[in-house]
């Protein structure tokens, strides 16, 4: 007999992610459909996880076909020829976007997406970076330099120069470091924080950014990789305050939890380096036309099945529902339950806490995620398809497994 996937992953993926995925109960993930995770053990697990990818469910029908028919016709393109998927999908993406955002670059992961938002900027002559406090935008090494955590940039230093910080929310403190950088500052940040553990900035806070950006003449980069498609309940986190950054960044969701896609949009202004000159950054899968299906598949489920109301609809029950549970069960070891729309974070005070939560959680029937940049807040991203039957028993798990930490 051969090895267990465990054992594979011990000797050669990571003996650290192994010990995490028997921490787990060491079950393996082998199929998923719909808010559902198949394991190999038979166990169905509800998907609340998965780092906000799964907005449409695993293998939304309007996605695998897409991706099917691009599969059997043209899955990887030469790049020297045009190829009809990537001009339909920038045009359904562009179709979504607030106006005047209409100009894409496609690449595979989020990260991606921020190492392409912080070349423009420099084509753009703004070379200062500006990012928020527990704001979270990947971990290449230019991604990183703006996700500003010293457990994850402190073994790859130096990164970036020119990259400061300002707390998240604070639009007066953003205001008078832009000032120190006229004409050459690009600012990234999350319309709602989702690693630092679902922190909603004020209202007005994006208004406030827009206008410090304009004051100042530096760029806004809105970071919508793990908000935008519905996640908030809007289509985008600028659409709760009515905000035109000069670039969006989307992932996760954008691949309809079928291939791996993510896209920077921008302003044909913000854009005009990249239009100029086409090689100036490249990738070779960049739009390749089977993530460019998926997300054209993506974006006409969401569109057509309603997912931006019901992500609003049904994160209201989630948020009121899964509020009164934890404090009456967990009483004042609950810091705080908050979110927008499916993403949700609850904060406790007891440290440790969080992790055991997610573990009794995965021992109910449910995946959470924990979050990269706030380790007492657990995470929920579930699934915009959830039916009322699913949204029981997600709320009967989380009772069970409240009442488990407690021992
Ligand atoms: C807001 C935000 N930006 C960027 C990223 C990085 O995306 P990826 O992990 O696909 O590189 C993430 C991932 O969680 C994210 O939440």
């Amino acid at each position: 007999m051969g090895l267990s996937t465990l054992e594979r992953y011990r000797r050669h993926l990571s003996g650290g992610r192994a010990s995490l995925g028997e921490l787990l109960g060491g079950d393996v993930e082998v199929g998923s459909s719909g808010a559902w995770v198949h394991t190999e053990s038979g166990r169905e697990l509800l998907n609340c996880g998965g780092y906000g990818v799964f907005l449409t469910g695993a293998r939304h029908p309007r996605v695998v076909d897409a991706v099917r028919e691009q599969l059997d016709r043209n899955p990887v393109a030469t790049r020297l020829l045009l190829e009809p998927q990537a001009g339909l999908a920038a045009e359904a993406l562009a179709g979504t976007t607030p106006a005047g955002l209409d100009r894409v670059h496609f690449a595979c992961g989020g990260a991606e997406a921020v190492e392409a938002a912080i070349k423009l900027a420099r084509a753009n002559g703004r070379h200062h970076l500006v990012s928020m406090t527990d704001g979270y935008h990947g971990k290449t090494l230019g991604a990183l330099s703006v996700t500003q955590k010293p457990l994850f940039q402190d073994p790859f230093r130096p990164l970036l120069p020119g990259v400061s910080q300002v707390p998240f929310g604070d639009a007066a403190a953003l205001d008078r470091e832009l000032a120190l950088h006229p004409g050459s500052a690009c600012v990234i940040v999350e319309p709602v924080q989702g690693e630092a553990g679902v922190v909603v900035p004020p209202a007005g806070y994006l208004r406030a950014v827009a206008a410090s950006c304009r004051r100042h003449d530096a760029l806004f980069v809105l970071d919508e990789i793990q908000t935008g498609l519905g996640r908030l309940g809007h289509w985008w986190g600028a659409d709760r305050e009515g905000v035109v950054p000069d670039m969006v960044l989307v992932g996760k969701a954008l691949g309809g939890g079928v291939v791996p896609v993510s896209a920077l949009v921008a302003t044909s202004t913000a854009f005009a380096p990249f239009d100029r000159d086409p090689f100036i950054h490249t990738s070779t899968f960049s739009g390749a036309p089977l993530g460019m299906a998926a997300a054209v598949g993506a974006i006409a489920a969401i569109r057509e099945d309603g997912l931006v109301d019901r992500a609003d609809k049904l994160g209201r029950v989630l948020l009121d529902e899964l509020g009164h549970l934890v404090h009456e069960i967990l009483g004042d070891r609950v810091a705080a339950v908050r979110g927008v729309g499916l993403l949700i974070g609850i904060e406790l005070d007891v440290p440790g806490l969080a992790g055991e939560l997610l573990i009794e959680l995965m021992t109910a029937g449910v995946v959470a995620n924990h979050s990269l940049n706030a380790d007492r807040v657990l995470r929920l991203t579930p699934p915009a398809v959830l039916d009322d039957h699913e949204v029981q028993f997600l709320l009967d798990a989380f009772e069970r497994a409240a009442r488990a930490v407690l021992g």
